[in-house]
């Protein structure tokens, strides 16, 4: 449905070298999906979703929505195709001396419906994104969730294929956050809408996306189904943001005791991720039993995403070390990933 071909975009920079924001974008996105963009501040991502409309012009490379190149267009029928592509933003952007109701109407103006078609769109529109009660309000009458709410209606007020989604869950708290996802995810299946989301939090992708990637310095790092991406970060980047959002920490305390290398009294301290299998109780029972390596749960998590479950611990493996070593690669070969984080004497898990 989205298709982006070597994609380049470079600013003009007055007072230095020029800024090259993205460099050589391939994607492909398909109909019905949810699509997550997650990357740092600066890594490209709003001019990557700019692109998709061409807000913002590309430098060079092709842009396919439904199997047309928009680069390709004219004006006029650039405008026609942009009506099958909406857009929220993290402010909003609503019409503040217009209500509820008239922001939702407005690209319906544009569009030169009849004021009767008008009203059943707009009312349509407000039902579908729990609106109703607030039709006749003023947006500083609004609470964030509910302006979000708005922008979303006025998106899809063209029915359009395609959603694009820049940060707009950002200025929101925790819990309005999940009610504007879940708002997102029920539009995708009931209009079979593709939703392109770009996002500096794992959360969000974690939450709703089918598929994500990772952009970086203009780049894509990696790209996978979500589930593999939580469960097997390739880069370390990605590790980074994964881990931040399970929310799994090593202890301070400990952490400041870690070696890399170890020594005679040195035990690991291992991080295991499990995917789908449904605990780690059976491994650590066979460590004891085959190797005798004791297994200490420093921390353990269980997450949902989607359907699947992710379970990660942190653990002290207590043992003889050549006992150890063969421990860990029977744990690997069950399919769970292990990470080495460093190494502790024994004692010090003793003490936190
Ligand atoms: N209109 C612009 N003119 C010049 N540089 C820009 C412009 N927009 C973005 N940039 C630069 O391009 C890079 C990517 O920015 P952006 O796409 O906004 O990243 P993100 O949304 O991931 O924070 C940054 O270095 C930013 O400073
Ligand atoms: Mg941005």
């Amino acid at each position: 449905m989205i298709g982006l071909k070597h994609l380049h975009k470079t600013y003009p920079n007055p007072s230095g070298a020029p800024i090259v924001a993205l460099q050589d974008i391939n994607l492909d996105i398909q109909a019905g999906e949810i699509y997550g963009v997650m990357g740092p501040s600066g890594a490209g991502k709003s001019t990557l979703i700019r692109s998709v409309n061409l807000i913002e012009k590309p430098t060079s490379g092709s842009v396919f929505i439904d199997g047309v190149d928009l680069t390709t267009l004219n004006p006029q029928a650039l405008r026609q195709a942009r009506r099958e592509i909406g857009m929220i933003f993290q402010h909003f952007n609503l019409l503040s001396s217009r209500t509820v109701a008239r922001n939702i109407a407005f690209p319906l103006e544009l569009a030169g419906l009849s004021q009767k078609e008008i009203k059943q769109r707009v009312d349509q529109l407000c039902e579908l994104t729990g609106l109703g009660q607030r039709k006749q309000a003023y947006p500083h009458e609004l609470s964030g969730g509910q302006k979000q709410r708005v922008a979303i209606a006025r998106a899809l007020a063209n029915s359009p294929k395609v959603l694009l989604s820049d940060e707009a869950t950002s200025s929101l708290d925790p819990e309005t956050t999940r009610s504007i996802l879940e708002l997102l995810r029920g539009i995708n299946r009931e209009l079979k809408l593709t939703i392109l989301l770009i996002t500096h939090e794992m959360d969000v992708i974690k939450r709703i996306c089918d598929r994500a990637c990772i952009l970086d310095h203009g780049m894509i790092l990696e790209e996978a189904p979500v589930i593999e991406l939580f469960s097997r970060p390739q880069t370390s980047l990605a590790k980074k943001f994964v881990l931040s959002s399970l929310h799994i920490d090593l202890p301070e305390a400990l952490e400041k005791q870690l070696v890399a290398e170890p020594d005679d009294q040195c035990v690991p301290i291992v991080r295991l991720t499990f995917l789908g299998q449904k605990a780690g109780e059976p491994i650590m029972v066979s460590l004891h039993k085959q190797f005798n390596v004791t297994t200490n749960i420093l921390q353990a998590q269980l997450n949902w995403i989607h359907h699947a479950s992710i379970g990660v611990s942190i653990c002290e493996l207590l043992g003889q070390r050549e006992a150890i070593v063969q421990g860990i690669k029977f744990i690997q070969s069950e399919g769970i990933e292990v990470e080495i984080l460093g190494y502790v004497n024994p004692t010090a898990t003793l003490n936190i």
